[in-house]
């Protein structure tokens, strides 16, 4: 031991002195760099520890006793400091926190506000109730049977690369493997899993939409790896395009409050015949004239598919949709940023208000029914 372990004490004494002088630092970091120093694996004091092995053995163990002292003596006042390094953390916060818990309660009645993607799931689902649809849920998780091959995405099909996915690591049991056959499971890309569910459980027709969350590996300002579809569901012996025109037209004005234009685009999802795009006009900021923005897709169910769950594609046919409930929640609120959505920011929220209400223009000032 080259120095007198009172000359240690001393040392860490005067390393005490000088954190808590500077005062108008942080403590947090400051007392973590001296724990460190002293206490930390290849600190001061297992290094004075590991030396005791070279002093003379009548010395062991008053030396070992001193050391121990040292140890505690280091150990309580970085501890008394690390409390003192909390509190002062705490009043950091709450001093450059724009929060004044002392102010009095504006309103003491005010309800909490809603998330938009929820108000507008919301009014979507009242919308499509009145319009005679059930509302379904369906699995987020899934068996890869569901979110593709029955939806005519093979296993090397291209469609699956735009929906590139996340796969989960391999939790069948052998029982959902004889079930379906599935070798994987995926987070479910979009709402057309339920399409599956239904035709498989119930017997047509079907007039079913499911909200719910769907993932896809994707990340930017206009797409999250988590965002939110509906899915539209219709199928009888009499169903056509132009049904399926109507029912958009009809749904896309109640929740927006106005008579929609919109267009349908030519598109191709391979469990649809013919496959369309619905883009609904804007006006753009820039020139005054109208924009396009694309809300969903849409199509006649695929005979094929209805092969696959046993409904006879002779007698039945219909039509599906899928739309963005965050897209159609960002053009109802007039938002432009899709990552305000996940941010969990209250203050951000709190400018929603609690529910939508009954849609005001009612659906007899759009869809006339006998
Ligand atoms: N599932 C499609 C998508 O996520 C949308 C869609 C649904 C298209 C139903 C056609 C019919 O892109």
């Amino acid at each position: 031991m080259t120095r007198d372990i009172s000359e240690y004490k001393q040392q860490f004494t005067e390393n005490l002195k000088e954190i808590k002088a500077d005062k108008g630092h942080l403590l947090h970091d400051d007392v973590e760099r001296l724990r460190v120093a002293w206490l930390g694996r290849k600190g001061i004091l297992p290094e004075l520890f590991s030396q005791l092995k070279t002093v003379a053995r009548e010395d062991k163990a008053s030396m070992g006793k001193e050391l121990n002292l040292l140890k505690v003596f280091c150990e309580q006042q970085i501890k008394e400091l690390q409390e003192r390094a909390r509190q002062q953390q705490i009043r950091h916060l709450l001093s450059h926190s724009s929060i004044d818990v002392t102010l009095p309660v504006a309103d003491q009645h005010r309800v909490g506000s809603l998330h938009p993607v929820s108000l507008i799931n919301h009014k979507l689902q009242s919308i499509f109730r009145r319009l005679g649809y059930h509302v379904f849920d369906g699995p987020e998780v899934e068996v890869d049977y569901y979110n593709f091959r029955a939806l005519n995405i093979h296993e090397n099909h291209p469609a699956r690369d735009m929906q590139d996915t996340f796969y989960l690591k391999d939790r069948l049991s052998d029982e959902t493997k004889d079930a379906t056959n599935a070798t994987k499971w995926v987070m479910r890309t979009q709402t057309s899993n339920v399409q599956i569910h239904v035709m498989e459980n119930f017997r047509p027709p079907f007039t079913v939409v499911a909200p719910g969350k769907v993932f896809r590996v994707d990340s930017d300002p206009t797409h999250t790896p988590i965002f939110h579809q509906i899915e539209g569901l219709h199928v009888d012996k009499n169903v056509s395009l132009a049904d399926l025109k109507g029912t958009i037209q009809v749904f896309l004005s109640e929740l927006l409050g106005y008579h929609v234009a919109m267009r349908l685009r030519p598109s191709y999802f391979p469990f649809v015949e013919p496959g369309l795009e619905i883009d609904i006009a804007l006006p753009s900021k820039e020139d005054e004239q109208l924009s396009w923005l694309e809300v969903g897709g849409c199509g006649m169910v695929h005979p094929h598919v209805f092969e696959m769950v046993g409904v006879d594609s002779e007698e039945y046919m219909g039509f599906a949709f899928g739309f963005g409930i965050d897209r159609l929640a960002m053009i109802h609120f007039n938002l432009h940023d899709l990552r305000h959505f996940f941010s969990g920011d209250v203050q951000w929220l709190s400018q929603f208000p609690s529910f939508l209400g009954t849609p005001g223009s009612g659906l007899s000032s759009v869809c006339h029914r006998n």
